[in-house]
């Protein structure tokens, strides 16, 4: 049986040790940091997404400073929000939370973010950072992969991956990442043809479709890696309720796999975790500025 990746329980630890510090600064400081996450209209996914990370701000001494604003806001008036936020000194990291609704074009209000500030590491000038390999805010999903294969110990120079997905949001950023670190990646998508056979090849298979599992045993190489993003709702699962599946057919993997991580409690926290520690690293530098002459 595959060793399960807990990212649930790691984000728990990774969020505990800040706590003391994020203290000590706060009474350096005066003020803790700071994370806005700015969402516009009631997507009842978004609500409880946001929900979760004011709650893990809570429990680790960073200040919410959110705004929520209503479905029919226009696009003037988000950007408006977005540009006082930027220069609103409380505030080290913003996330404009997606989906936004149909009327707004979510790729110009995020570029609107000041880059030092983009909690998300969305923004276009992170997204460059990344693909030079310069220092920068890293977009927090991959960042959440890289982290937890790290923290596991799972070696990486010279291995393969196969990435399944080519978004801005998971599949480019974690391939980029993978190969800063030594990997080989390729890339899949809905058009890559003899799909199970690439994957098969794969010493670190990454999983970031959207098809509820899509993945099954027969795709996998016996004691690989196997790392599922995918968060699929399934309706009437289990005696009729709702449940959070993944990419990866988990029971069907699990025996075959080296290591596996699951769904819910495995890459979602990380990513939690990864938003909060953007933000800290937003309000050490901007601290340093501040003090440094
Ligand atoms: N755990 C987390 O914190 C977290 C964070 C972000 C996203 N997610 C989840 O991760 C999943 C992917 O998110 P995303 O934003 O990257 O999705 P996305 O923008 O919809 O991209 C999906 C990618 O999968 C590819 N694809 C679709 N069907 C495929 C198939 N049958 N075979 C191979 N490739 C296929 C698409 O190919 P084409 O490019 O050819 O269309 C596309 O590149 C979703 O379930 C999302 O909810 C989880």
């Amino acid at each position: 049986m595959a060793q399960i990746l807990d990212g649930k329980a790691l984000a728990k630890q990774i969020q505990a040790g800040h706590v003391s510090q994020i203290q000590t600064w706060q009474a350096a400081v005066g003020r803790p940091p700071g994370l806005a996450v700015l969402m516009v209209g009631d997507n009842p996914a978004s609500a409880a997404y946001v929900r979760n990370k004011e709650r893990a701000c809570e429990r680790m001494g960073i200040a919410s400073l959110g705004k929520h604003l209503p479905t029919a806001t226009t696009q003037a008036a988000v950007a408006e929000e977005i540009l006082a936020l930027n220069q609103n000194p409380n505030v080290d990291g913003i996330l404009v939370q997606l989906p936004l609704p149909k009327h707004l074009n979510a790729t110009s209000l995020l570029a609107l973010i000041d880059p030092d500030k983009d909690a998300d590491g969305l923004h276009p000038v992170n997204l460059g950072r990344l693909g030079r390999g310069e220092p920068g805010l890293r977009s927090c999903t991959p960042a959440g992969i890289m982290r937890l294969l790290a923290e596991y110990d799972i070696p990486l120079a010279g291995k393969t991956a196969v990435v399944l997905g080519r978004s801005i949001l998971v599949g480019k950023p974690i391939g980029l990442m993978l190969l800063a670190a030594d990997v080989t990646p390729t890339f899949a998508h809905s058009k890559t043809k003899n799909l199970a056979e690439l994957t098969r090849s794969a010493d670190i298979l990454i999983a970031a479709v959207g098809v509820p599992r899509l993945v099954g045993k027969e795709m996998v190489k016996p004691g690989s890696t196997v790392i599922d993003v995918g968060i699929n709702r399934v309706e009437g699962a289990e005696g009729g309720r709702a449940k959070l599946v993944g990419d990866i057919d988990f029971a069907a993997v699990e025996p075959i796999a080296g290591e596996i991580t699951p769904v819910p409690g495995g890459i979602g926290p990380m990513t939690v975790t990864m938003l909060l520690e953007n933000t800290i690293a937003s309000y050490r530098n901007r601290m340093l500025a501040e003090t440094t002459p």
